[in-house]
């Protein structure tokens, strides 16, 4: 098993999120993570990269098991490094051009001379076909062509574990297909994803297996089909049902 939570517990104000998850990624697996908005999803990726803190819970990832709620330095660095997010709102550095954009990390978290570190930058724009827009800031790209970048950023790193959280929400419809072209050709190269998204046809055709997250718990998690065609929860059922309404 590549990455297994136990436990993984989290209040904000008083307020249980995240009510005990029990969650495991293994290596090469794409899993989806569906479920109503507020349920927690995003939180539970942040905690999985310390960029919010557990009250409880454990984390094994590769060799190492970290306890959630007093994790050291050295883990949370450890952590980042083998891991990547993508974020609804890509999160770009505005000051930065496409080619910086996806430099940075391979720079600052990796060590890597800044002419190299451009150099690769580029091989993957341009394996995009984004190569042209090298020099582009962030404001004169589209939002798709934004997280496109985005995913290219996380990429480059080499990540054990891609963690996006609604890549594709905050995109007009007609956008929305070049990045789930990139985000299924990750699958496909074998990457290990973990992906926050309602887009069905997606989860339908990439996902090694989907999880249906309501109320701060997994309430179910099965491969596409038995989610989608056979959904054991009422709760689930009715979740579905809102998706094909509004989506
Ligand atoms: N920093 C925070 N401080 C206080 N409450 C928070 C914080 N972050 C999230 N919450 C609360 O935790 C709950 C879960 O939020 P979260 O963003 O994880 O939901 P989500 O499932 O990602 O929703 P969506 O589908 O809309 O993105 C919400 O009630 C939210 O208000
Ligand atoms: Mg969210």
């Amino acid at each position: 098993m590549l990455l297994t939570i136990k436990n993984l517990q989290k209040q904000f104000n008083q307020r249980a999120i995240l009510k005990g998850i029990d969650f495991h990624v293994e290596k090469g697996e794409v899993v989806v993570v569906i479920g109503p908005s507020g349920s927690g999803k995003t939180t539970l990726l942040r905690n999985l990269n310390f960029l919010e803190h557990a009250d409880q819970g454990t984390m094994q990832f590769l060799d190492q098991t970290i306890d959630l709620a007093k994790p050291t330095k050295e883990q949370q660095q450890w952590v980042r490094r083998h891991t990547a997010m993508v974020f609804q709102n890509y999160n770009l550095f505005k000051n930065k051009t496409a080619v910086q954009n996806i430099a940075e990390g391979l720079i600052y978290g990796q060590g890597i001379e800044r002419g190299e570190a451009v150099k690769k930058a580029q091989v993957a724009l341009t394996k995009l076909g984004l190569g042209e827009r090298a020099d582009y800031y962030p404001s004169q790209l589209s939002g798709g062509q934004q997280q496109r970048i985005g995913i290219a950023r996380a990429t480059v790193l080499k990540p054990k574990i891609i963690l996006f959280d609604g890549p594709t929400s905050a995109l007009d419809p007609e956008l929305v297909g070049a990045v789930l072209n990139d985000m299924r050709r990750l699958a496909d190269e074998g990457q290990t994803m973990v992906v926050v998204t309602h887009q069905m046809s997606f989860a339908r055709n990439v996902a090694s297996r989907v999880v249906f997250f309501a109320d701060g718990k997994i309430l179910e998690s099965g491969t596409p089909e038995q989610i989608f065609d056979h959904p054991q929860h009422e709760r689930t059922r009715q979740f579905l049902a809102s998706l094909a309404e509004n989506y």
